[in-house]
C-alpha cells in the first residue's frame, strides 16, 4: 500500500508556531512518527509539505494512479481552497482530512472545510496522533476492500 501524507502552509513551522495550539513537536517529528508507524505495517509513505496552493495541487495530481490513499492537512487552505478540493476529487484517491487542533472549537472562519465533503473522514483535535489515526482509517478500508 502506498500513501501520500500532505501538509499545507505553515505546518513546516510546527514546534515554533503557536505551540499552545499545535504543540511542541516539529514537522520532522511528525514525519518520523508517521513514517515509523507506516514502516512497521509495510506501508510506503511519501511526505510532502508546501506553503503554496499550486504546489499542493500539483502533488495531489501526482497521486493519480500512483497512490492508494492520501492523508491531508490542508491547513489554512482547508477553509479557502476550491482548487485543492477539486484536485482531490479529480484524482479520486480515498483521503482522510486531518487537523492537529480541534478546529470545531475555534474561530468561525475555521468551521468551513472545502475538503470535508468528499473525505472518508475528518480527524480533528488529536494532535499529531491524528495522522496515525488517519493512516489506520486508510489501512482498514484497504483491508476491507475486495
Ligand atoms: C490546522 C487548522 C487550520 O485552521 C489552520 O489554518 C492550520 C492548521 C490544524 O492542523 O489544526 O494551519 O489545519
Amino acid at each position: 500500500m502506498k500513501i501520500f501524507v500532505i501538509n499545507g502552509p505553515n505546518l513546516n513551522m510546527l514546534g515554533v508556531r503557536e505551540p499552545e495550539i499545535y504543540g511542541h513537536e516539529t514537522y520532522d517529528d511528525l514525519v518520523k512518527k508517521v513514517s515509523g508507524f507506516c514502516a512497521e505495517r509495510g506501508i510506503n509513505a511519501e511526505f510532502f509539505q508546501s506553503n503554496h496552493e499550486g504546489g499542493l495541487v500539483d502533488f495531489i495530481q501526482s497521486a493519480y494512479q500512483n497512490a492508494d490513499g492520501i492523508v491531508i492537512n490542508p491547513a489554512a487552505y482547508t477553509h479557502t481552497s476550491i482548487a485543492i478540493a477539486d484536485a482531490l476529487k479529480a484524482v479520486a484517491v480515498p483521503y482522510v482530512e486531518v487537523h492537529i487542533s480541534d478546529v470545531g472549537g475555534r474561530e468561525a472562519y475555521r468551521q468551513v472545510s472545502y475538503v470535508a465533503e468528499n473525505a472518508i473522514k475528518t480527524v480533528s483535535g488529536m494532535e499529531l496522533d491524528g495522522y496515525i489515526e488517519a493512516v489506520k482509517i486508510l489501512l482498514n478500508r484497504e483491508e476491507q476492500s475486495p
